[in-house]
């Protein structure tokens, strides 16, 4: 087992940059809670962010996607591109942002309509289909690609909320690999499932490696080791060291890395 994972873990992305954070300073209110954030989070790889709660790991996973628009208070300074573009560009419109830029989030979150609509809805609003087979075989597509297509198909008409908590989640990693992301934001998808099903997510997380690039938020140093190439430590709103996960975890340079995953704190 663990000479397989280490053979997963050693294939190489592509080596390109996907999305880069430069200088990046959020602020809720007066309160500063990112301070200077470089970080580039590269192609068809698993990039985890770790630190201790309140250090600002989902501000910055949100930034991504723009998800912080929505709060009122929040202003982000700094500049986040994805393929050099600014996504922060007066012309980047937020909602096609975030279907490119998809999220997933610590509590599966269905929509309260079916299996199939769950799906269906992105691919609807974004125009991505014109027929109903051609959206039948995006649903099949994207539930298959979640690893949970054997366990819906022959009840796609049953409500999503009806599914088991891990059987929830794969249903909203679906809904959103349905709009065709290039990224896919996770903030502890697994922190409400049990071992099994954490399992089965992270085992997919391996598979959408190939042709996504994932950014994933975690408490369990376990896991960040287990699916991720790069992992980043944050603390107190500073990104304290990013890099080669395997280095993080047995040579940080900081002293603040080496505390927290030794578990010192946090
Ligand atoms: N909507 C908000 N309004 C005001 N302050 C916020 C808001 N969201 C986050 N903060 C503050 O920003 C800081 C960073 O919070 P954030 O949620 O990013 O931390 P986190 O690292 O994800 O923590 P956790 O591990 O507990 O999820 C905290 O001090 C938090 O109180
Ligand atoms: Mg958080």
């Amino acid at each position: 087992m663990a000479a397989v994972e280490q053979v997963v873990q050693s294939e190489p992305g592509t080596g390109r940059v996907k999305m880069r954070g430069d200088n990046v300073r959020v602020y809720y209110g007066e309160k500063q809670a990112l301070f200077d954030v470089n970080l580039d989070i590269y192609e068809r790889e698993v990039t985890a962010l770790i630190g201790p709660s309140g250090c600002g790991k989902s501000t910055f996973l949100r930034c991504l996607n723009r998800m912080n628009d929505v709060v009122e208070i929040c202003r982000v300074e700094g500049s986040i591109t994805m393929d050099g573009q600014d996504i922060y560009a007066k012309d980047v419109d937020p909602v096609h942002l975030r279907a490119q830029v998809g999220m997933v989030f610590q509590k599966p979150n269905p929509f309260p309509k079916s299996i199939y609509d769950n799906v269906a809805y992105g691919p609807r609003i974004h125009g991505l289909v014109s027929s109903k087979s051609q959206l039948d075989d995006l649903v099949e597509e994207s539930l298959r690609k979640a690893s949970i297509w054997e366990e819906v198909k022959d009840r796609l008409d049953a409500p999503g909320t009806g599914l088991s908590g891990g059987q929830q989640q794969r249903l909203c990693i679906a809904r959103a690999i349905a709009v065709k992301p290039e990224v896919i934001l996770m903030d502890e998808p697994c922190s409400a499932l049990d071992p099994i099903a954490t399992a089965k997510i992270e085992d997919l997380i391996h598979e959408l490696r190939e042709n996504y690039t994932i950014v994933i938020v975690t408490h369990s140093m376990q896991q960040a080791a287990r699916v991720s190439q790069k992992t980043a430590f944050f603390h107190l709103g500073n990104l304290v060291e990013v890099g080669d996960t395997e280095k993080i975890f047995t040579n940080p340079e900081d002293e603040r890395t080496q505390g927290y995953i030794t578990g010192r704190f946090g």
